[in-house]
């Protein structure tokens, strides 16, 4: 089975957040259910130069005004489709935005133009290659099950996956012309939405499947509070919506084999953690302490429930705890973390950017991974925290209570706890969840127990890949690998 992928940012080759590692950890989690997934991606600059040796298999005189060409080849195990058209996506600053924080004004075509091509590909356009599902992932492939839908084959079949519905590409319906769509596709059941066009709402009344990225955020976006106006849609093609648990790839994220460690370990050896915890405390200027060190690698914004943490830096303090926190955002937030570092020197650390190696590090050291979000599709830090015996506390919301099993009396007397979790999302539960953390860590036996537990538990791909299997199978009618009637 032929799957196109069609992503606008993938692992390691450009990623602003999760829907990278999942767009680059997919494809090989499917290879052993028979399924060969090509990921059609924008070409950035970061992403041209990494294709420079691939083969030339399409050109555009025409793609939405401009020139461009697919650019086929094999990059870091992963094969790529390329749209190299230097005028939508040769630009400096990151795939949505400039170097100045704003997003590109033409970035309905950007991502238009990626999406048409996506759907040119599925009719056949590259000889010798005819997918026979695209999966669609966010708002800026919102259009390809439009495309399909609207276009001539009657065999295609898309699937749709919502990463996040708080990102939903709405532009004006004055771009809707230039879409190269029918004149009926601006309707309710094609791209309009309020008046003007979403990206996100026409592939969630399009696509033939809908996935979301776990199944609590699967059933939260069935409601106004989440669903972020398209709970209505959804409702409307429940038996057709699925949430599909993301999982992480297990070499790129192996503590006994990471060179970003300091010091490689295994649930066995766990006291090596000491050593990257170290060098956690040194690179964020922090001092040697007793307490433990929680930690925060996430975008600093509303959604991770950052200000929430900012409200109770003083008191983690005041327990003894440390707090280093690696991420950029909004600026008022970065400010609110900034002062409190520099209203608890040694204590507190911010490190600004995005830095990967340090991510890590943070991984292999920090005591606790915060992750307090009020909104959580999936999450990836949890899972990551999990695999490295780093305890995740985090809300109650989402995959974040999917993933992590909170050490209540109940789950400590059975011995299945692997972090802390709490609700709702504000700043006396977190509060209280803290001070439960302080009172978990004191009992340094049942606490390196949990460690293990996560470790052990299975954060991989191989049931959701299966999965997504599943569903590109039931599509299209045809037998997977590992079906027992193949
Ligand atoms: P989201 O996609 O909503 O930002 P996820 O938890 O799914 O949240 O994924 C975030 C990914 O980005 C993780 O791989 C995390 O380690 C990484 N990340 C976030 N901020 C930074 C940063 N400042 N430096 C390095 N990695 C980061
Ligand atoms: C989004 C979500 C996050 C999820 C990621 C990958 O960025 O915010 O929860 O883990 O996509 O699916």
């Amino acid at each position: 089975m032929e799957v196109l992928s069609v992503a606008s940012e993938i692992y390691p080759l450009i990623k602003t957040g999760g829907l990278a590692d999942v767009a680059g950890a997919l494809p090989a989690a499917l290879v052993e259910s028979g399924v060969t997934m090509r990921t059609l991606l924008p070409g950035y600059p970061a992403v041209v130069g990494r294709i420079a040796g691939g083969r030339e298999v399409a050109r555009f005189d025409d793609l939405f005004g401009v020139t461009g060409r697919l650019i086929a080849g094999r990059v870091e195990g992963l094969d790529l489709i390329v749209l190299d058209a230097p005028a939508l996506y040769d630009r400096p600053g990151n795939p949505y935005m400039g170097p100045e924080g704003w997003d590109w004004p033409d970035n309905w075509k950007r991502f238009a133009a990626l999406s048409w091509v996506a759907s040119e590909l599925g009719l056949g356009l590259v000889e010798g290659y005819r997918p026979q599902v695209i999966h669609a992932h966010d708002w800026q492939a919102g259009l390809v099950p439009a495309y399909v839908k609207f276009g001539p084959s009657a065999t295609l079949k898309t699937v749709m996956t919502v990463h996040n519905m708080a990102f939903q590409g709405t532009f004006g319906a004055d771009i809707f012309s230039q879409l190269r769509l029918p004149l009926h596709a601006f309707s309710v059941e094609g791209v309009e939405y309020y008046g003007g066009v979403g990206y996100l709402k026409a592939g969630v009344e399009c696509a033939d499947v809908v996935t979301t990225v776990s199944p609590s955020y699967a059933d939260e976006i069935r409601t106004p509070a989440f669903g972020m106006g398209l709970e209505g849609l959804l409702n409307n093609r429940s038996g057709t919506v699925f949430g599909v648990l993301n999982g992480i790839d297990m070499q790129a994220w192996n503590p006994a084999t990471d060179p970003a460690l300091k010091r490689n370990y295994s649930a066995g050896t766990i006291q090596g953690r000491t050593d990257n915890k170290w060098a956690v405390l040194e690179a964020f200027g922090l001092d040697v302490l007793d307490g433990p060190l929680f930690a925060v690698v996430s975008r600093l914004t509303w959604q991770k429930g950052i200000d929430l943490l900012a409200a109770n830096i003083d008191m983690l303090v005041a327990q003894g705890g440390q707090l280093a926190v690696l991420g950029s955002g909004d600026a008022e937030l970065e400010n609110a973390i900034r002062a409190a570092s520099l209203r608890h020197p040694g204590k507190v650390g911010l490190i600004t950017g995005y830095n990967e190696a340090l991510s890590h590090l943070m991984q292999g050291g920090a005591d606790v991974m915060m992750v307090p979000s009020r909104f959580e599709p999936c999450g990836l830090t949890q899972l990551y925290a999990l695999r490295y015996g780093s305890i995740p506390l985090v809300s109650r919301v989402g995959g974040l209570n999917d993933t992590v099993i909170d050490a209540n009396v109940a789950a400590l007397q059975a011995e299945v706890a692997t972090g802390v979790q709490f609700a709702p999302p504000d700043e006396q539960a977190l509060a209280n969840a803290i001070r439960r953390v302080f009172e978990l860590y004191k009992d340094q036996k049942s606490w390196k127990k949990m460690q293990r537990r996560g470790m052990k538990s299975d954060v991989s791909w191989a049931s959701s890949a299966a999965h997504y299997a599943q569903i590109y199978a039931s599509l299209t009618g045809m037998t997977l690998n590992d079906d027992p009637d193949s």
